[in-house]
């Protein structure tokens, strides 16, 4: 979908940001399908193995875009002239304060009709609900490899800044 909204909304001459890319999943999903002229990807994540791993995965295919990784905290950098910014479940890793101030910057750097795409978990007030959809997003990381220690510590991360 990243990519479907990617060829729709990436405008000529402009930036597009991917704002903790981990392994670069979402701009090798951009980067595949664009092609407007003078475009420019920067992938930012403050984990440098994140960082190196998305430099070795974006090395891997040829493309016309170029796309630059950067090892950096996604709330120091500098934006301009974007026509796409994405923060997929990377939000919710800055402090509860921090994350408005981050959508103020991003809505400064976009173009007029530009976007940000925003992917976030939610909890539900049903308990029902909220135990169903914590248990099956476990389970689809287990069966994508992912071990029980990884889950537990990516769990305890994020409660620690919500
Ligand atoms: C759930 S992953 C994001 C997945 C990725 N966007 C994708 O589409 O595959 C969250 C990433 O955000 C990075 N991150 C968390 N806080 C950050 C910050 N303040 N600045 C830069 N990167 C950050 C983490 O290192 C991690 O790689």
């Amino acid at each position: 979908m990243i990519g479907m909204l990617a060829k729709r909304f990436v405008q000529p001459n402009s930036n597009i940001y991917d704002l903790g890319c981990s392994l670069g999943a979402a701009t090798l999903s951009i980067r595949r399908n664009i092609d407007q002229p003078n475009c420019q990807i920067i992938a930012v994540d403050n984990a440098m193995p994140m960082v190196t791993r998305a430099k070795q995965h974006l090395d891997a295919y040829k493309a016309a875009t170029p796309a630059s990784v950067i090892c950096a905290d996604i709330a120091d950098i500098a934006m301009e002239n974007a026509s796409m910014v994405v923060l997929n479940f990377t939000l919710q890793f800055l402090n509860p304060k921090a994350r408005q101030q981050m959508l103020d910057k991003i809505f400064q750097a976009l173009n007029p009709n530009g976007i940000l795409v925003i992917s976030e978990k939610f909890s539900f007030d049903d308990s029902k609900i909220n135990d169903l959809l914590f248990n099956m997003h476990h389970d689809f990381k287990r069966a994508n490899g992912y071990s029980e220690l990884e889950i537990s510590q990516k769990r305890t991360m994020l409660e620690n800044v919500s």
